[in-house]
């Protein structure tokens, strides 16, 4: 196989090849033709599954029979299965899968739970929403998960911590055997955040959301296993806290009509579990194509330059740095975020909207320093891997629809882009 990239020869240049690149770098020349790239095309997925969601959607409006159900039960061990736990348990969305599980470990109010600042708002908005209070701690720079530095520091100022949160940001696993580590000495319970991560496995092959004592979901369309519409589940292996999340997500009811404890109604429909039963069987060769497109990526940006996110943005070559691929386990690439410096971040976006390239910000402002948050006094400054991430990042189009010549025009602009204005 050739390895040439606009004239240049990738072994010579030592490229990364720790995982397999299947599609050809191919083109040769230095110009890319110009296509549009939405940062993602839900559109171009659905063609592909149209025959087989259509009549099964058909059958629920058929059967009336929208709550509950065979549809859910029959998801839920697919999807406990898939993701390697005893147990799922549907609910309304990834959000009230985290404040579901959380309640089912009792954290409520006085309580504390750690979490990263650098994730999206539900993660930490959940954990409020009970009562209990986020203490937010760093990222590790290179992951963007968290850092169990920073979450060993954290016990230097809290005293009523009872829960952990990794997140499994963009869909590669945090560091698992750390994080459980910290929770099994100080007698904590995890949660893992899997909303981006389903499938995701960690460096031993273990799957996000079956290590902790609870995994949640999200079904939010632009995830890998995306409903059509809200949706979420929880995966346990505990019998104790699946029975306990089954009645929360329904008023806390068991038997019908008698309340055992306050829930909330929380429940996934069975349209939503229709759709995502047959969406279930491809994400594997969705997830597979999303890896593909990220290796092609990281051998096209190493050619020209760049390096992986080991290396900080300002050390020298190209300033273009690519998601470091995992050694070991498997990365879903929910999101594929390249980093620039700070000072043409917002510059380089403009320049990709102008050429029909959908990029994202994920995020651009830490939960910390968020104005809801500011009655818990954290200053700027304080999560300085997190705060400069939030100033660098940009995420690509990533999904496994995209053609050869949508994934040149992206990457050939970026490096052009980027070499323009550094
Ligand atoms: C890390 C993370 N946690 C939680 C959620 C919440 O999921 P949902 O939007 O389904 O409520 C999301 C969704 O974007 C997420 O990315």
């Amino acid at each position: 196989m050739e390895h040439r990239v606009a004239g240049v020869d990738l072994a010579a240049l030592g490229a990364d090849r720790k995982r397999a690149a299947p599609y050809h770098l191919g083109m040769t020349t230095a110009t890319a033709r110009e296509v549009t790239v939405p940062l993602l095309d839900l559109k171009a997925q659905y063609a592909t599954i149209r025959a087989e969601i259509e009549p099964a959607v058909l059958a629920v409006m058929e059967s009336q029979y929208f709550i509950g159900g065979p549809k859910i039960d029959d998801l839920e061990k697919e999807v406990a299965a898939y993701c390697h736990a005893k147990h799922a348990i549907g609910c309304a969305n990834g959000s009230d899968a985290i404040l579901l599980a959380l309640q089912a470990l009792d954290v409520g109010p006085g309580d504390e739970v750690i979490l990263p600042t650098f994730t999206f708002f539900a993660t930490a908005g959940s954990v409020h929403r009970l009562g209990a209070r986020p203490v937010f701690v760093d990222i590790d720079p290179t992951t963007y998960n968290i850092c169990p530095k920073s979450t060993e520091e954290a016990f230097g100022c809290c005293k009523k911590v009872k829960c952990l949160m990794p997140v499994h940001l963009f869909g590669q696993a945090a560091d698992l055997d750390s994080i459980m580590a910290i929770a099994k000495a100080r007698n904590l319970t995890v949660v893992e955040d899997c909303a981006q991560a389903i499938g995701t496995e960690d460096v031993h092959g273990r799957r996000v959301g079956s290590v902790g004592d609870i995994g949640t979901y999200s079904f939010f369309p632009s995830k890998n296993l995306g409903g059509f519409g809200d949706g979420g589940i929880m995966s346990t292996n505990s019998d104790v806290h699946a029975a306990r999340m089954k009645r929360l997500r329904n008023h806390g009811m068991e038997p019908k009509y008698f309340h055992q404890e306050i829930g909330m109604n929380s429940r996934l429909d069975a349209l939503q579990a229709a759709v995502l039963s047959i969406k279930l069987r491809h994400l594997d060769s969705w997830s597979n194509a999303r890896q593909r497109n990220a290796a092609w990526y990281d051998e096209f940006f190493t050619a020209h330059g760049a390096a992986d996110s080991s290396v900080p943005v300002d050390a020298g070559g190209l300033p273009l740095r690519f998601p470091k691929a995992p050694t070991a386990g498997r990365h879903i690439y929910n999101q594929y975020v390249i980093r620039v410096p700070a000072r043409i971040r917002d510059a380089v976006r403009d320049e990709l909207t102008k050429r029909k390239i959908g990029t994202e910000i994920y995020y651009p402002l830490c939960l910390h320093m968020q104005e809801c948050f500011k009655f818990l006094g954290y200053q700027k400054g304080v999560f300085p891997h997190s705060e400069r991430a939030a100033l660098e990042t940009i995420a690509m189009p990533i999904y496994g629809e995209l053609t050869e010549a949508q994934r040149h025009w992206v990457a050939e602009s970026v490096v052009e882009t980027v070499k323009k204005l550094a």
